[in-house]
């Protein structure tokens, strides 16, 4: 049995004050008993206050921290760099690795990502591996191919094991922050791919592995997402944002 998870990506938005009003609305409409596990994933600098402002609001229990990247090196010099030990340190239970746009806007490589997998699980995180294909690549018919490549780098680096209580994200390149989601029939067919990619190497550990999809889901497309047999609930970017949207989107989730 795979719980859902609805994840939030917060990006590089908020401010203090924005970040409080936020949790605010969340902790007022929040359920008694969501189906999915719960997730939200602020900038660095915000994950402590973060945390602090989910406590105040008894909502730690419900909410889990998670950052949205974490170095490859355990420490060192590294300027600009975060540790995973940071990341536990200051309360994440998850972080975000491989996300398009580290992948596009800042050159992280198949190998780097995997890197970053492992550095997170060694640290006692859970990551949250994101993979997807451009709009090109679908278009040449290379949508397997891609995600293929960018699972077996994990796969390699650390085996099919490593994906015991870790969790994937399905992001279609071109449907993030675009308004233009997959359907669902396109969101199965790729996480059923992702799941027979794992399962060829351990059939019990891809059946429990959770698989997100994400790229501009909202509350108005949630739930036939969700609805999808390996679709486990979502990575959600700009409706994470917005309270509303969020709780409708986590209310989608059906275990
Ligand atoms: P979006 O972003 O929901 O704004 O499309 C999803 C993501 O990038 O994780």
């Amino acid at each position: 049995m795979r719980r859902p998870i609805v994840a939030g990506n917060w990006k590089m938005h908020g401010s203090r004050a924005e970040n409080a009003r936020l949790i605010e609305e969340i902790a007022a409409g929040f359920p008694e008993r969501p189906a999915a596990a719960c997730i939200v994933c602020p900038p660095f600098v915000y994950l402590q206050e973060v945390g602090r402002l989910l406590r105040d609001a008894e909502l730690d229990s419900q909410i889990e921290l998670g950052a949205q990247d974490c170095c490859a090196e355990a420490q060192g010099a590294y300027t600009g760099e975060v540790s995973a030990a940071m990341l536990r340190d200051v309360g994440c239970t998850y972080v975000i690795v491989g996300h398009s746009e580290r992948r596009t806007l800042y050159g992280e490589d198949d190998q780097l990502v995997a890197r970053k997998f492992a550095a997170a699980q060694s640290k006692g995180l859970v990551p949250i591996l994101c993979v997807g294909e451009q709009l090109s690549e679908r278009e040449a018919g290379l949508t397997n191919q891609v995600v293929g490549r960018q699972l077996d780098a994990v796969l390699e680096l650390c085996g099919a094991d490593a994906f015991a209580g870790a969790v994937i994200a399905y992001e279609p390149v071109w449907a993030i922050g675009t308004g233009r989601n997959a359907t669902p029939e396109q969101a199965q067919e790729v996480h059923a791919f992702i799941r027979g990619r794992i399962g060829a190497r351990n059939a019990r550990i891809a059946a429990e592995t959770r698989i997100l999809y994400g790229g501009s889901v909202k509350a108005g497309n949630a739930a036939e997402l969700f609805a999808m047999p390996d679709v486990d609930g979502g990575l959600i970017g700009g409706a994470s944002l917005k309270a509303e949207e969020f709780l409708a989107i986590l209310g989608a989730a059906r275990s």
